[in-house]
């Protein structure tokens, strides 16, 4: 019961060249490990109230020669930089406002221009620059070495998105990335979009009105398909601008109208089919891929939208969050007719921030997954997971007082890509509770067991995604 120290402010931004190291690091790992996460839960003496809330800091860990070196900077953020200056919050977060005494504006959203910038979820690569995301369209760019924040990306476009996942996609043959949005409105819409991966434009792909959308996290990409998941926890957008409360708060849970599978041609658009399948909230899919006349879609997905509840802070850091409940599911979706999602038995294990080889088998067959799951419903996460989506097969990595965060995979530059799925390494920051630091542990993809970790002086708070850029 140890992990609250994983959310506590860390306020020291720092630059050690060299971390002490224990077993090996390999020396074919030649690249930067960039995590993002909240590192700041309080703001003039008020607290944040969801973990989704916490001010963005970027830790760089750079893998050369054996040696880890190390880097962490808070994101300048506007969000965050109002917030030092002023004493107080000034942006809409996630499930926390700025307070009423110092709401002065008529309105403000969660997602419009005096939205919040504070990109603490996920980082990519567009336009030969590095990226820091959240849910709102406003991407902060930061710069690889040095972790300066350099201000918001300049799209060239108009596409007027009020929210966009921080999952976007990338697909490698056609060099482009596809990503999420939504549009609020008397009609709402679901949008998709691409942007050439060497291009600040954006093209409108998908458009799909629906009257209480959902909230959606990320989605699934195939050769030729996009498949959104409509999670029953929906909102009216209307009281988006008739009440003042987070935007959080603006979702309902309604279990009685199921969830909803939309596929979409990614050539022109269209909606493909739509599909029927059980209430689940999910914040990842996993992968997807085409087989027979059929779409297959695996996501990690909670029994409903209590897992957003449990995500608070206040819950977090009194280990009364309970089981989170996230397991892996597996749908299929018949493409030539409209009917309901076929349910495929896997694994019952706990397995959230999932992982995959995502090079070369996003949108195709694949058979593993890698994540991070929960043994107690008393503790946070306190293991790493590997699953074997073909032969059910589940292997775990797990030590005393440790909690990891999400396993990233790096493959063996010299793999078979077709036989070597899992050659490589996973790289994953493991918090110690009692110590109160925090490590970054290499583990062998194949069987989870550990080659060799890099210590910290001091912990890093449970962060979400981040990307190695080789
Ligand atoms: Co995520």
């Amino acid at each position: 019961m140890s992990s609250r120290i994983g959310f506590e402010t860390l306020d020291d931004e720092m630059t050690l060249e060299s971390l002490p190291t224990e077993g090996e690091i390999p020396e074919w790992l030649d690249g930067t490990l960039v995590r993002n996460g909240p590192a700041k839960f309080e703001v003039g003496g008020r607290n944040m109230n969801h973990w989704f809330d916490g001010f963005a800091m970027l830790h760089a860990f750079r893998l050369r020669d054996g040696e880890v070196g190390y880097r962490n900077r808070f994101l300048r953020s506007d969000a965050y930089t109002e917030a030092t200056e002023e004493g107080n919050l000034t942006r809409r977060e996630f499930a926390t406002d700025p307070c009423r005494s110092i709401f002065k504006r008529l309105f403000q959203t969660f997602f419009g221009n005096d939205g919040t910038d504070n990109a603490c979820v996920n980082v990519t690569r567009a336009a030969d620059k590095h990226i820091a995301m959240t849910e709102t369209p406003m991407d902060v760019v930061f710069d690889l070495e040095t972790l300066e924040t350099e201000g918001h990306f300049d799209y060239e476009d108009d596409l007027g998105l009020d929210t966009a996942s921080a999952h976007p996609h990338f697909d490698f043959d056609r060099e482009e990335l596809l990503n999420l949005g939504l549009n609020f409105g008397g009609t709402s819409h679901y949008r998709i979009y691409t942007q050439p991966a060497d291009s600040g434009s954006r093209a409108s792909v998908v458009r799909h009105p629906v009257d209480r959308p959902g909230y959606m996290h990320s989605f699934a990409v195939t050769e030729k398909y996009v498949v959104m998941t409509e999670c029953p926890w929906v909102l009216n957008p209307l009281t988006l601008l008739a009440f003042d409360k987070p935007f959080a708060e603006h979702f309902e849970w309604k279990p009685e109208q199921g969830s909803r599978f939309l596929v979409f041609d990614r050539n022109d658009g269209e909606l493909v089919t739509e599909a029927s399948g059980p209430a689940m909230f999910t914040f990842h899919h996993v992968n997807a891929w085409e087989d027979r006349g059929s779409l297959y879609v695996d996501l990690s997905a909670y029994p409903s939208a209590a897992a957003v509840e449990s995500l608070m802070l206040d819950r977090l850091r009194t280990h009364s969050h309970g089981e989170l409940g996230a397991r892996m599911r597996r749908f299929e979706i018949p493409l030539n007719e409209t009917s309901s999602a076929r349910e495929h038995a896997l694994p019952e294990h706990s397995l959230e921030l999932p992982r995959i080889d995502y090079r070369p088998r996003n949108g195709r067959p694949y058979r593993y997954v890698w994540g991070v799951g929960q043994s107690d419903p008393g503790e946070f996460i306190d293991h790493l997971v590997k699953m074997d989506v073909d032969s059910g097969e589940v292997s775990t990595w797990s030590e005393d007082d440790a909690y990891p965060g999400e396993p990233v995979f790096v493959p063996r530059p010299d793999r078979d890509p077709d036989s070597g799925e899992d050659d490589g390494v996973i790289l994953s920051v493991v918090l110690k509770g009692e110590d109160e630091r925090s490590h970054l542990s290499i583990m062998d993809a194949a069987d989870l067991e550990e080659i060799g970790r890099a210590r910290l002086p001091h912990h890093i708070p449970f962060g979400f995604h981040g990307h190695f850029y080789g």
